[in-house]
């Protein structure tokens, strides 16, 4: 999704503009582009259609220079992918750039150009920098200016600008977007993600919904939505300045991919003892609220969403907590019964995700009597938002398809199994078990991940097929549908999963030679089953691939193969099992060329609906 980098200082500060840019690739984006002002007092911009790239390439041709800056990476929503749609947008002394969509964008553009404004883009964004420039001649001050266009929009935004006239100033808004400031010795600095700025501070302060603030080089000033000045936490960050970088692998997700032993080490760090998790690992006084609860409602999207669907058949089956669970975009539009002693969890790597967050206020509205978050991102909106939250210290996820973020958010939803059930149906020796279990998977993820070499000839096979089907059963049956959303985004491949007992309803039709048929089979007590739903596939001339527990006896022929993964306890199998599917996807894509890391039309973060 679009991203933002500002910065005021002293020195020139294109390069750190298009490095910020290059740390924003990840989230996704079609152009981008950069306006900077000196002491000339005259905007130069500079934008292309395109990777980021292209626009150093741009600049290399026809340089640019400014102690003063905005730069944005656009994923189109309003107006089709051209140079003259890309950010920044400018109006006369303005210069703009923004994230989010305005949706009173029509009515303010026929306002505007009654007064006489001329329109060069299809985008709401230049209504947004007609609009200050307009109130620009009736304010005081730059932030004065932005306080009244704000009030105009509807919609979401995160916004930056400066005026040619007033160089060393900056001021941006957020509501629905994030933003942060970045602080260093006499140059300020903000993105719409931290990581843009780790090169040159780890000093940040997050905007808070409805907030103004104004950035010079040596103060920023903040306003809330109500106008009053406001001081917000400064903080360090602790995400290292290399989180950004691919170190020894071709693509982060690769490396994504080998770092989650780490991540899930660093998950359970510090959170369990005596057999159990801590009792503040969920934020002080969580046990207190915790005991009552008695109904979860499960929130999330994509690949957060599967994590979800694991963690109902864990709070059920373990907990005794009555769970259900949505897909963000269906629940906030729908009208849903709240029960007695229910707690809303919403799953997000980026906590900034739009039909998650919007699903969270409306459950705070609706009488939910309190909320968690499991979340990779601090000071995100969700996290923000919620009553509890609980870090999967996964550290930066920058491939767009989800990896580390999903297993240890599956790792942080089974230590609120405990949190609940030890309130509720888990016996102490349960727990111990389940902390076992969790302590012994950085060493079985180790080993899965020493599939790699067998996998990538695996994928051979898969790359000139056009259609797929991941099969599992019970709490593998999510897992499936994480492989198959994993293969399909970042290999184009259609795939499809089914819980295996379905298959008689009606895909069995589907199977033939060119239809590969992948299946989870961990040694569980569901395991004759899925067997018996192995031989249907293979009755009708299906071609199967099995990632199986070595103790399950499925054997290698010419319609079947066989990869074993290492015996695990059911309870964390789910976990273990997602790492063959993962190196799966990443083998096919690599095999057909595609854009691994920035799959076609996807975006990491989505923060517009
Ligand atoms: C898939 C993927 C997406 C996200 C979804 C939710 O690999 O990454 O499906 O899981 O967009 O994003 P978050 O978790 O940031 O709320």
């Amino acid at each position: 999704m679009c991203g933002i980098v500002g910065a005021v200082a002293e020195r020139n500060v294109v390069n750190i503009l298009l490095e910020g840019l290059k740390r924003l690739e990840y989230r996704g984006y079609d152009s981008a582009g950069v306006a900077l002002v000196d002491n000339s007092q005259h905007i130069q911009r500079v934008r292309a259609v395109g990777k980021v790239q292209e626009l150093v390439n741009a600049i290399e041709a026809s340089p640019v220079a400014g102690t003063t800056g905005i730069a944005h990476t656009r994923w189109a929503t309003h107006g089709s992918v051209t140079e003259a749609n890309a950010h920044p947008h400018k109006s006369t002394n303005i210069a703009l750039v923004h994230n989010g969509i305005i949706e009173n964008h029509a009515p303010l553009r026929d306002m505007l150009k009654e007064k006489g404004y001329q329109f060069t883009s299809d985008t709401d964004t230049e209504v947004m920098a007609h609009l200050m420039h307009h109130e620009r001649q009736s304010s005081g001050s730059l932030v004065e200016a932005l306080q009244k266009m704000v009030k105009q929009l509807d919609g979401a935004y995160g916004t930056v600008m400066f005026d040619q006239n007033d160089k060393d100033t900056m001021v941006a808004a957020r509501s629905g977007s994030p933003l942060v400031i970045g602080l260093g010795f006499e140059e300020n600095f903000i993105a719409s993600d931290q990581l843009a700025l780790l090169p040159v501070t780890r000093r940040f302060i997050f905007l808070e919904e409805g907030d103004v603030a104004e950035v010079t080089k040596t103060s920023v000033r903040i306003f809330d939505k109500d106008g009053n000045p406001v001081e917000r936490e400064e903080i360090e960050s602790d995400v290292t300045h290399d989180a950004g970088d691919k170190g020894v692998y071709r693509h982060y997700m690769l490396k994504e991919i080998f770092e989650q032993p780490i991540s899930v080490r660093n998950t359970l760090e510090g959170r369990l003892a005596n057999g159990t998790v801590i009792d503040d690992a969920f934020g002080h006084n969580a046990a207190d609220v915790f005991k009552d609860i008695e109904h979860v409602q499960i929130i999330a999207c994509g690949t957060s969403y599967h994590a979800g669907m694991v963690a109902r058949y864990w709070l059920e089956e373990l907990a005794g907590v009555a769970c259900n669970i949505e897909i963000a975009s269906e629940f906030r539009y729908r009208k849903s019964f709240v029960p007695k002693n229910a707690m809303i969890v919403t799953i997000s790597q980026s906590g900034e995700t739009a039909d998650t967050l919007a699903a969270l206020r409306l459950a705070k509205e609706i009488g939910y009597k309190s909320s968690l978050t499991i979340c990779n991102v601090p000071g995100s909106s969700l996290v923000r938002e919620s009553d509890f939250n609980f870090m999967t210290r996964a550290g930066a996820e920058i491939g767009v398809a989800s990896t580390k973020a999903f297993t240890t958010q599956l790792v942080s939803l089974l230590m609120l199994v405990l949190a609940l059930g030890k309130h509720k149906n888990l016996s102490a020796e349960q727990q111990q078990n389940i902390v076992a279990a969790l302590q012994s998977l950085p060493n079985k993820l180790e080993e899965s991940l020493d599939l790699a070499n067998d996998i990538e000839k695996l994928a051979e096979e898969f790359a000139d097929k056009n259609h797929s089907l991941f099969l599992g059963r019970g709490n593998q049956y999510p897992i499936a549908m994480e492989g198959a959303l994993k293969l399909k985004e970042i290999s184009y491949i259609h795939a499809e999963a089914y819980a295996a007992g379905e298959l008689k309803h009606g895909p069995l039709a589907l199977i033939d030679a060119e239809m590969p048929i992948i299946v989870v089979a961990p040694n569980n007590d569901l395991l004759e089953k899925l067997k018996s739903n192995v031989e249907e596939v293979r009755a009708r001339g299906g071609i199967l691939y099995v990632f199986a527990d070595k103790d399950a006896q499925f054997a290698s022929d010419d319609t079947m193969r066989v990869l074993n993964v290492s015996h695990i306890d059911e309870v964390v199998a789910p976990i273990l099992y997602t790492i063959p599917l993962q190196l799966l996807s990443y083998h096919v894509a690599l095999i057909k060329g595609t854009d691994v890391d920035q799959p076609r039309n996807l975006a990491k973060s989505v923060t517009v609906e």
